[in-house]
């Protein structure tokens, strides 16, 4: 079972991380002259703070942009336009290393390397221990996350997939990252794994005071996990809030559908399933005003207006719904 302790909810703890209107456009395409045809606009003005500690879910349709997010944070891209910024304090004093769990730890683990070399592949990137001291880390690691040491001259084949997730956590962590992304982490394992798995990341996050990004397209596994929750809509944040207050009041009509689409706790949060009028509108051409207009069942004039949804977006203290019929739909 997924455990029923949870920590106390990081209220008043400090921003690490501030994202101001970032946007993300890859070129496509690409005519006789080999310039860009049109642009991907895989994000579009995030506006979010990460809390030291907290485990922020978020949640959105496929092409939403959630592993654009995450790249951007690795810094494995650059933002098109807008700002990134680390805020360095007592509790973060520096770094600004953000480690990554992937979904399927049958693809991300290099085959061919003894685990111990895999445990420790962040560190060699970054060249920030001896190499000497690679396989002494990778032990004390291993046997954080549950892995024996005599096991680390092992293959990945050798391991069954809880046990491989288990190596890739080991990865996550063995340069001490102060934010770890985890993109669908438990979603290709046997459901009897699945509790394993967050159980040790919640006991990881208690022990080392970690922050974490939780991708999933799972409600109960977000409900569980999740401090607070963001949904994403064609490359926005729509929706911030309180997990229990986004989950169990949510006020935004897409988080309204994207909820009601889930028939029962736990089901994925498909866009198969979601009630849409008309399909995700691609992101070579944005709308003007609410993006999801187009699909929202409680369109009405002005939500082609810029204006409009920019004064009701972070209108409600803490939380953020960006719709300028909120206080109707509430
Ligand atoms: N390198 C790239 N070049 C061009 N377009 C890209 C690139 N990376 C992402 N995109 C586009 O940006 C949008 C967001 O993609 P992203 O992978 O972030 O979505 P996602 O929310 O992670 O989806 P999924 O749930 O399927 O993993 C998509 O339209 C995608 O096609
Ligand atoms: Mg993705």
């Amino acid at each position: 079972m997924i455990s029923s302790t949870r920590k106390p909810l990081p209220t008043d703890s400090a921003s690490i991380l501030d994202l101001k209107e970032v946007r993300v456009h890859f070129p496509v395409g690409s005519d006789w002259m080999g310039r860009p045809k049109g642009l991907a606009h895989a994000l579009n003005g995030i506006d979010l703070d990460v809390r030291g500690g907290e485990t922020l879910g978020v949640v959105g349709e496929s092409g939403c942009g959630k592993s654009t997010l995450a790249q951007l944070l690795m810094g494995l891209i650059k933002p098109t336009s807008g700002s990134l910024n680390w805020i360095y304090n007592d509790a973060h004093e520096r770094s600004s290393n953000v480690q990554i769990v992937f979904q399927d730890p049958q693809s991300s683990l290099d085959p061919r390397l003894p685990i111990w070399k895999i445990i420790t592949e962040p560190l060699f990137v970054q060249r920030s221990a001896p190499r000497g001291e690679m396989r002494e880390i990778a032990a004390k690691v291993a046997e954080q996350v549950g892995i024996r040491t005599e096991y680390l001259e092992r293959f990945p084949h050798q391991f069954s997939g809880g046990q491989r997730q288990r190596i890739a956590i080991a990865r996550a962590l063995s340069s001490n990252p102060d934010i770890i992304v985890l993109d669908e982490p438990t979603s290709a394992l046997d459901i009897s794994v699945q509790a394993q798995i967050l159980n040790l990341l919640q006991e990881l996050q208690r022990s080392r005071d970690l922050t974490y990004i939780l991708i999933s397209h799972n409600v109960s596994v977000v409900r569980h996990m999740a401090d607070r929750v963001a949904v994403m809509y064609l490359g926005q944040i729509v929706e911030l809030g309180r997990t229990a207050e986004v989950l169990e009041r949510p006020r935004h009509p897409y988080t309204r559908l994207l909820l009601e689409a889930v028939p029962r706790l736990g089901a994925p949060l498909d866009n198969a399933q979601v009630a849409a009028p008309t399909e995700l509108p691609g992101n070579r051409q944005l709308p003007t005003g609410c993006f999801f207009r187009d699909r929202c069942p409680l369109a009405t004039t002005g939500c082609d207006k810029p204006q409009l949804l920019a004064a009701a977006a972070g209108a409600i203290g803490d939380n953020l719904v960006r719709c300028h019929l909120e206080s109707v739909v509430g």
